[in-house]
């Protein structure tokens, strides 16, 4: 008998999960239990949930192969599956802008690498007193509420992402100061998925971009590519689409990337702590 609860929050995304302790390797049953809820509520989260590296990476694997992030110095040392986000360590990883007043990171992950996350297992170690939230935007609800012209005419674009798109951005984060990326995995220049996809489950669609990783539309002016990737991402984050997940310490978050964009809200870097360890699930099925 399963006593795990599912717990919808009144946002288009999200539901809390009660009764999985993320120590254990799950079972059939509860694996099938949590990939039905991904598939339904798009992030589930996990209240206070005491895992150590191993054990976040054993249970992530029992969901499918893990991808390790392509910045080989954000590897946790003997635990490279885990990727350590955050300001703790020598070298910050960040893709929380630095104030208020400018662009969030949005994006689902690795969309820019050849093969993208399935999805993403986020553990909040050490939480800031105020900012750095976690944003959800519904890539459904965005798609669905296209006019039918739109929907027939983004179905036929091609986007293009790049990894200088994020260095771009964490760029003119970190200022004149630089920002130094530490050692990261050969990449592809870019990779074209289409802009309008289907989920391989539900069978549902979504767009599928980023802010900052799409640099463009295939066969469109670069200026031009921006700016509609800019309006996109305006019409995807609105309110009636978002979640927004204010961290408690011990909070474990997993969220599919073929549904969801996300982004990181600033914080005072210069005073408050922010450490996440996140487990990275590959995708499996080919994008069309
Ligand atoms: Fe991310």
């Amino acid at each position: 008998m399963s006593a795990i609860s599912i717990h919808p929050t009144d946002a288009a995304l999200g539901a809390i999960i009660e009764g999985v302790d993320l120590s254990r390797v799950p079972n059939a049953g509860t694996i099938d239990t949590i990939e039905s809820a991904l598939e339904k509520h798009g992030v589930l989260i996990f209240p206070d949930q005491r895992i150590s590296p191993a054990e976040q990476v054993a249970f992530s694997r029992a969901l499918g192969p893990l991808e390790a992030t392509a910045n080989i110095d954000a590897r946790l040392n003997g635990q490279p599956e885990i990727f350590v986000i955050g300001n703790t360590g020598v070298r910050p990883v960040s893709f929380a802008p630095q104030h208020g007043s400018e662009d969030l990171e949005w994006h689902t992950d690795h969309i820019h690498k050849p093969v993208p996350a399935r999805a993403s297992l986020l553990y909040g170690k050490e939480i800031p007193d105020t900012g750095g939230d976690t944003l959800f935007a519904c890539l459904y609800s965005a798609y669905d509420a296209l006019s039918p012209a739109d929907k027939s005419k983004y179905e036929t674009l091609e986007a293009v992402h790049s990894i200088e798109g994020l260095r771009a951005y964490l760029h003119k984060q970190a200022g004149e100061k630089g920002y130094e990326p530490g050692r990261q995995e050969a990449m592809p220049e870019c990779v074209k998925w289409p802009l309008v996809r289907r989920h391989p489950t539900t069978g549902r669609r979504g767009l599928y971009f980023g802010a900052k990783v799409t640099v463009g539309i295939t066969g469109w002016p670069r200026e031009e590519g921006l700016r509609f990737i800019s309006e996109l991402t305006e019409h995807t984050t609105q309110p009636a689409f978002v979640y927004r997940h204010v961290w408690r310490k011990n909070d474990a978050v997993l969220w599919d990337n073929r549904r969801v964009l996300h982004a990181a809200t600033p914080f005072d870097m210069s005073r408050q702590r922010r450490l996440m360890h996140r487990t990275t699930l590959r995708e499996t099925t080919p994008i069309a």
